[in-house]
């Protein structure tokens, strides 16, 4: 089982949009595992997003994600990190096919309504960046033998 870090940004919660976000990895299949809803420092949001300290839209990148509520969570299951990629679709929305959660809820590049980590590597670190260890639940769903063989 892989883990991934997924946040709805500051745009996809003020547009309403966390419970349609939600819903779509638990229809999937995916199983939650942590959840806070929280304000990120500017700090928090440049260590967030240091691989990006070179483009010229990091700065204003870190002030957005800063400037309201985001709901970080951590998600579990088979190929998670892979598969939450697609689901979100390009990071520009404009290239996102319908179907995918940018493509079918925004339209920005930047109010794009969602993080989700591009590797298992970066996911781990991401995990660890927003969630201390007592922040995660343990527990068994009972749909388990259904979603895997
Ligand atoms: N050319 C750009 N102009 C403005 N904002 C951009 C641009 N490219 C990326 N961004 C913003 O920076 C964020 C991080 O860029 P990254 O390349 O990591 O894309 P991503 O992995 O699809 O998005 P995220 O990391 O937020 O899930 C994007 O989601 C977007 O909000
Ligand atoms: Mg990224």
């Amino acid at each position: 089982m892989e883990r991934t870090f997924i946040a709805v940004k500051p745009d996809g919660v003020q547009r309403g949009l966390c419970g349609e976000i939600i819903k779509r990895f638990e229809q999937r299949g995916f199983r939650l595992v942590a959840a806070k809803f929280m304000q990120a420092s500017e700090d928090h949001m440049k260590n967030h997003y240091l691989d990006l300290k070179d483009m010229p839209f990091y700065g204003g990148l870190c002030k957005y994600m800063s400037s309201g509520p985001v709901l970080a969570m951590v998600w579990e299951g088979q190929s998670i990190v892979k598969l939450v990629r697609m689901m979100l679709g390009e990071t520009n929305p404009a290239d996102s096919k319908p179907g995918s959660i940018r493509g079918d809820l925004c339209i920005n590049i930047g109010r794009n309504i969602i993080h989700g980590s591009d590797t298992l590597e970066n996911a781990k670190k991401e995990v660890d960046l927003w969630f201390k260890a007592e922040e995660f639940v343990a527990y068994t769903p009972c749909g388990q033998p259904w979603l895997y063989e």
